[in-house]
């Protein structure tokens, strides 16, 4: 067992990659804390998780949720080893054509949050933890229409590298996991809500052709490189970004759709 006694905490652990990772950091005798906005996914996440896994609703942009989250951590649950700053949303923000509002939700989720969830979990990570966050492909890809989400996917790489110098005194350990795509519910949300089967299908083919493996990643294979980083077997590994893609950013001349 990798996580044996472990206390963790993932935010957005009710849904796709957080969910199968919250799974597997249970299988590896760890104890979580899984956090989301909606009651209702995060009920059934935590009556699927059983005894090992607490869940409490909370915002990551919202101040006042975080201060209750960690007042709830600290009485609870007690200390942390590992935090997976995992919560996060896309969105398109097409440049010429974006309200500064939709810009700043997804800087303020996925930046900010990610950031000041790990500001507050530091007094309570033991010495020697590990934080892991959750970039993505797009730090590299240059996709029109993501400026914002780019941009939140290389400053959580950047950020990581400074919090791994802030923390060092103390061992902690600060990675960056980049997912690909990756078979989530985040396919599903905002615009893409209404998408019908046909379009689906499209884009999941469009997407499978730009990776050199051909497919998709799951959910569960982003969760094993999770569990890398938060458990020893990383134990020399610190201040990197750890690309779960397929070959998607390293090999993208080995990807069908540029192979010809
Ligand atoms: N799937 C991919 O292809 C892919 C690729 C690259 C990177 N990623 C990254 O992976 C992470 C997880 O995404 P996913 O693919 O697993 O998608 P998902 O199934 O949509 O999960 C996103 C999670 O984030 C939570 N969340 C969103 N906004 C939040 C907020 N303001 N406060 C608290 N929780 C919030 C959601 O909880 P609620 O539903 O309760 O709001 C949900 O649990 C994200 O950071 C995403 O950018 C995903």
């Amino acid at each position: 067992m990798k996580l044996k006694g472990k206390k963790a905490l993932i935010t957005g652990g009710n849904s796709g990659i957080g969910l199968a990772t919250a799974r597997l950091f249970i299988a590896e005798g760890a104890e979580v804390v899984i956090t989301g906005r909606d009651q209702k996914t995060l009920d059934e996440a935590v009556a699927e998780l059983g005894s090992k896994a607490r869940g409490y609703r909370a915002d990551v942009t919202v101040a006042e949720d975080r201060k209750q989250l960690f007042s709830a951590i600290a009485r609870d649950f007690g200390k942390l080893d590992v935090v997976f700053a995992n919560a996060g949303i896309g969105g398109r923000t097409p440049t010429g054509a974006t309200e500064e509002a939709a810009f700043e939700n997804i800087i303020h989720t996925n930046l900010n949050g990610a950031f000041f969830t790990v500001n507050s979990a530091a007094p309570l990570l033991n010495d020697g933890g590990s934080i892991v966050f959750n970039g993505s492909v797009h730090n590299y890809l240059g996709q029109p229409g993501y400026a914002a989400y780019a941009a939140t996917k290389g400053g959580l790489v950047s950020m990581a590298r400074a919090i791994a110098a802030d923390l060092a005194p103390r061992k902690i350990r600060v990675n960056v996991v980049a997912p690909g795509a990756t078979k989530t519910p985040i396919w599903k949300r905002g615009a893409r809500a209404s998408a019908g089967a046909e379009e689906s299908a499209k884009l999941s083919n469009f997407f499978s052709s730009t990776i050199p493996l051909g497919r998709w990643g799951e959910p569960e294979e982003l969760a094993k490189a999770v569990l890398f980083l938060a458990s020893d077997d990383s134990s020399y590994i610190n201040a990197i970004e750890l690309m779960v893609d397929g070959g998607a950013t390293g090999a993208p001349f080995g990807a069908a759709i540029l192979r010809g």
